[in-house]
């Protein structure tokens, strides 16, 4: 079976998502959609057998796909998803999926009472690397997961309408909702400001998973270099994820600490043993992320699959966001996370 798409906003990101679609053998790029007209022309230029719109109302009513991909400023996601779940579309919404919860809800609502699918655009869940981790972590291979560290900072482009917490964090919470497999509890937040417009450009996050497990997220505009890391440290094994690394990204050690008791009643004289074993780095799928991501959409739409970045999954992240809105406003202060 194939389906027809379209993609409207074809700014930096969704020229992406047109080539993928265009490429994919599920797929037919029928409709391309920017309110820029020379943008729209120029990508146009690639894809002939795609009808070019500068509005998505016109879109819908004379070439209305399968599915749409939006990758339009984020403030548009909601108005736009819902206009195209409404003419009875399958949408795929770039991250973050709408300016807050309540808006996410709607959207996975409206598609849930359509029967059609809505996907959010997590990329990086569909990446070799976060693949491997979600299969250590579940299979057992790291023992239980201890706590995560992360690292995700740089020079960054200062954004004129969300701060370093809405720009950075949605993808550390979308992969580690994916790969932690826990519910999320609580969410701490401290940040400060180094701009006249007076947004966080510098936070630590730390949440609280189920299980006691937690994760501490320092995100950045403000770095002199850039880096993009993560351990998840377990009482077995402990993995590195560093997504700069051109091939080994992910690098898991057989290191671990044991503690026993001489005396196991009294509990007195503790016993503590370090285990130094080797380290290897897993070959992980060098597809293209959103490839990947357009097999799993085709196979969701087939009825074949459920997929790993639908609207709940969008939803819990904006979740998350809020969460940790209100407790940088709190000063720090756990906000728990209803459920
Ligand atoms: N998944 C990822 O890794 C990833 C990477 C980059 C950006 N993004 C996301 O993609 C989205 C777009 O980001 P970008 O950097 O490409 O933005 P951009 O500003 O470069 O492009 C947005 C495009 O949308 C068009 N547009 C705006 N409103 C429109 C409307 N109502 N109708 C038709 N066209 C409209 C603009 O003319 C522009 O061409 C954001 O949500 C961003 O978070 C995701």
């Amino acid at each position: 079976v194939t389906f027809t798409a379209g993609v409207v906003g074809l700014g930096y990101w969704g020229p992406n998502l047109a080539r993928n679609l265009a490429s994919h053998p599920q797929f037919r790029l029928t409709a391309l959609c920017d309110a820029d007209r020379t943008r729209l022309d120029r990508h146009g230029a690639f894809y002939p057998a795609a009808r070019c719109f500068t509005s998505l109302q016109e879109l819908l009513a004379t070439a209305r796909p399968d599915l749409l991909a939006i990758a339009t400023p984020v403030a548009s996601h909601h108005r736009l998803a819902k206009e195209a779940l409404e003419a009875g579309c399958h949408v795929l919404v770039e991250k973050p999926l709408a300016r807050t919860s309540a808006e996410a809800d709607e959207l996975v609502q409206l598609a849930a009472r359509r029967e059609r699918h809505l996907f959010v655009d997590h990329t990086f869940l569909f990446t070799g690397a976060v693949a491997e981790i979600r299969k250590q972590v579940a299979s057992g291979a790291l023992g239980d997961l201890l706590y995560v560290d992360s690292v995700r900072i740089s020079l960054g482009l200062f954004q004129p309408d969300v701060d370093v917490v809405w720009d950075l964090a949605p993808h550390d919470l979308a992969i580690l909702n994916y790969v932690v497999g826990r519910r999320l509890v609580s969410v701490r937040a401290l940040g400060s400001s180094h701009n006249p417009r007076g947004t966080a450009d510098v936070a630590y996050l730390h949440l609280d998973y189920e299980g006691g497990i937690g994760a501490h997220l320092h995100l950045s505009w403000l770095s002199p270099v850039k880096v993009r890391r993560m351990i998840l440290a377990g009482r077995r094994q402990s993995l590195i994820y560093d997504d700069l690394e051109p091939a080994e990204k992910v690098k898991i050690y057989d290191h671990g600490v044991a503690f026993d008791y001489n005396d196991p009643e009294t509990q007195r004289q503790v016993l503590v043993s370090y285990r130094k074993g080797d380290m290897r780095a897993p070959a992980l799928s060098v597809s293209e992320a959103l490839s990947t991501e357009m097999d799993e959409i085709a196979q969701v739409l087939d009825g074949r699959a459920s997929s790993r970045a639908g609207g709940t999954e969008g939803r819990a992240v904006m979740q998350a966001l809020e969460a940790a809105d209100r407790s940088l406003k709190a000063g720090g202060a756990a906000v728990s996370l209803d459920g």
